[in-house]
C-alpha cells in the first residue's frame, strides 16, 4: 500500500486518490459522470478507484482502477460500468435476514486505499448515506444527483432524467395512435416514485389527455367526467398518464401519513371509491373508466424501460457538465458537497440542506400551468381564472 508522507501544507492540500461509486437504482447517464469525473481529476495526475455494486464495494473492499483510457467509450454507455445496489453502508444486510451497522468496514476500505475523497452518485437514499458517512465515519465526500424521478432537494434538475422522460414520451406518442384507432382508453404507469416530474413532462411532451401526480391528489369523477366531455366533442379514444405515486383524493391523507405510494407494480393497495384490492392503481382505475365511459382500456406498464439505454445528447452533455464541476471541487478540496445545478450553472450545495429533503412539483409550476392550459385534465376540480 502507498504511504502517504506527513507534506508541507501545499503538498497535503494535494488530492492524490479518488474512489466513485453508483449507488440506488441505475440510470443512463450514470457512465458518462463517471467518464467526466475521472478525465477531470486525472489530468491533474488523481488516480481513480472505482468502488464497485455502491456501498456495498466499500463494505466489501470491492473496486477496480479506472484511468481515462478506459472511460473511453462510455459517454453513450446506459446503467454504470461500476453496477450498484441499494445497499447502505449503516443497514448492511446479514445472511440471517437482519441488518448490522458496517460504516466501520466502509471507512476501512478508504483508508485502505489512501483516499482522499469518495464521490457518490446517486438519488436522496445515496446523498443520506453519503452524509452519514461524512458525519459517522468522517469521510470527504461529494454527491452528485442522478435518478430519473428528479426528485433529489437542491438542484434544478437530476441526470437520468431526460432521458427517463423522453422514453416515456415516446411510448406515450406510440400509444396515441393506437388507441385512436381502437376508440380506447390507455393508461400508461409512469415511474417517479412519490414526485410527479416524470408523468407531467412526459404528458406535457406527448399530448397525454389525462395526467395523474402525487402532488395532486385526483378525483375519479373528475376524471371520468373529462374522458366523457371529450367524447362529446367526438374524441373516441383517451390518454392516461399515472405517475406511480399518484393517489385519489380521499386516500391521500392516509398515504402521506404511513409514506405509503400507491406505486404500479408493486401490489401496494388503493382506494379512493373503490373496494380496497391488490390490485395496481392503474388496473383498478381502468376498470371504472371503462364502465364509465363504454370505452375499451388498456393498461401499458412502462416499468424499467424507463431506466435502460442510452442517455439522451442533454442528459450527456448535463453529466459531462456535472461531473467536471465535481472534479473542480474534489481539485479544490471542497468537500461535503453536492453537485447542483441552479439555473445556468453549476454549484456546490452543503450535503447537510439536500439529506432527508424532497424536491416535488410546485403546484405554480410552470408545466402544470402549461398543461392546465392546454385542457388537460390533472384529476382535480380547478377553476380557470
Ligand atoms: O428511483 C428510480 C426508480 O426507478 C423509481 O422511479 C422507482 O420507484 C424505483 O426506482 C424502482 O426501483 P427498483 O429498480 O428497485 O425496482
Amino acid at each position: 500500500m502507498r504511504k502517504r508522507s506527513t507534506p508541507s501544507t501545499s503538498v497535503k492540500e494535494r488530492v492524490h486518490t479518488i474512489g466513485i461509486l453508483t449507488s440506488g437504482g441505475d440510470c443512463p447517464g450514470l457512465n458518462a459522470v463517471i467518464r467526466a469525473v475521472t478525465r477531470g481529476v486525472a489530468r491533474e495526475g488523481v488516480e481513480v478507484f472505482g468502488i464497485l455494486e455502491g456501498f456495498k464495494g466499500m463494505v466489501e473492499n470491492r473496486y477496480i482502477r479506472l484511468t481515462p483510457s478506459e472511460t473511453s467509450g462510455l459517454l453513450t454507455v446506459g446503467g454504470t460500468i461500476l453496477r450498484t445496489s441499494r445497499i447502505k453502508p449503516n443497514k448492511f444486510p446479514t445472511p440471517n435476514g437482519g441488518v448490522r451497522d458496517m460504516t466501520g468496514a466502509a471507512v476501512e476500505t478508504y483508508r485502505r486505499l489512501n483516499l482522499d475523497c469518495l464521490v457518490c452518485l446517486g438519488g436522496g437514499g445515496t446523498q443520506k448515506s453519503a452524509y452519514h458517512l461524512m458525519k459517522e465515519g468522517r469521510l470527504n465526500v461529494i454527491t452528485l444527483p442522478k435518478t430519473i424521478d428528479n426528485d433529489v432537494y437542491g438542484t434544478d434538475v437530476c441526470f437520468g432524467f431526460d432521458t427517463g422522460m423522453s422514453i416515456a414520451a415516446e411510448a406515450i406518442d406510440r400509444l396515441h395512435t393506437t388507441a385512436s384507432s381502437h376508440h380506447r382508453v390507455m393508461l400508461v404507469d409512469v415511474m417517479g416514485n412519490k414526485a410527479g416530474w416524470l408523468a407531467l413532462a412526459a404528458g406535457v411532451a406527448s399530448g397525454a389527455d389525462v395526467i395523474l401526480i402525487p402532488e395532486i391528489p385526483y378525483s375519479l369523477d373528475v376524471v371520468a367526467q373529462s374522458l366523457l366531455d371529450r367524447m362529446r366533442h367526438g374524441k373516441m379514444f383517451s390518454i392516461v398518464a399515472v405517475a406511480e405515486g399518484a393517489r385519489p383524493r380521499s386516500n391521500a391523507r392516509r398515504s402521506q401519513k404511513d409514506g405509503r405510494s400507491q406505486g404500479t407494480g408493486k401490489g401496494t393497495t388503493a382506494a379512493g371509491g373503490l373496494a380496497l384490492t391488490k390490485e395496481p392503481l392503474s388496473v383498478i382505475l381502468a376498470a371504472h373508466l371503462e364502465k364509465v365511459t363504454g370505452l375499451e382500456t388498456r393498461v401499458t406498464s412502462l416499468g424499467h424501460l424507463q431506466r435502460g439505454g442510452i442517455p439522451t445528447p442533454t442528459d450527456r452533455i448535463l453529466c459531462t457538465a456535472f461531473g467536471t464541476k465535481a472534479a473542480e471541487l474534489i481539485l479544490t478540496r471542497q468537500f461535503g458537497n453536492m453537485v447542483a445545478k441552479r439555473g445556468e450553472e453549476f454549484v456546490a450545495v452543503p450535503l447537510k440542506d439536500v439529506v432527508g429533503k424532497k424536491r416535488l412539483v410546485p403546484l405554480d409550476h410552470p408545466l402544470i400551468k402549461a398543461a392546465r392550459a392546454t385542457g388537460v385534465c390533472l384529476g382535480d376540480v380547478w377553476e380557470s381564472t
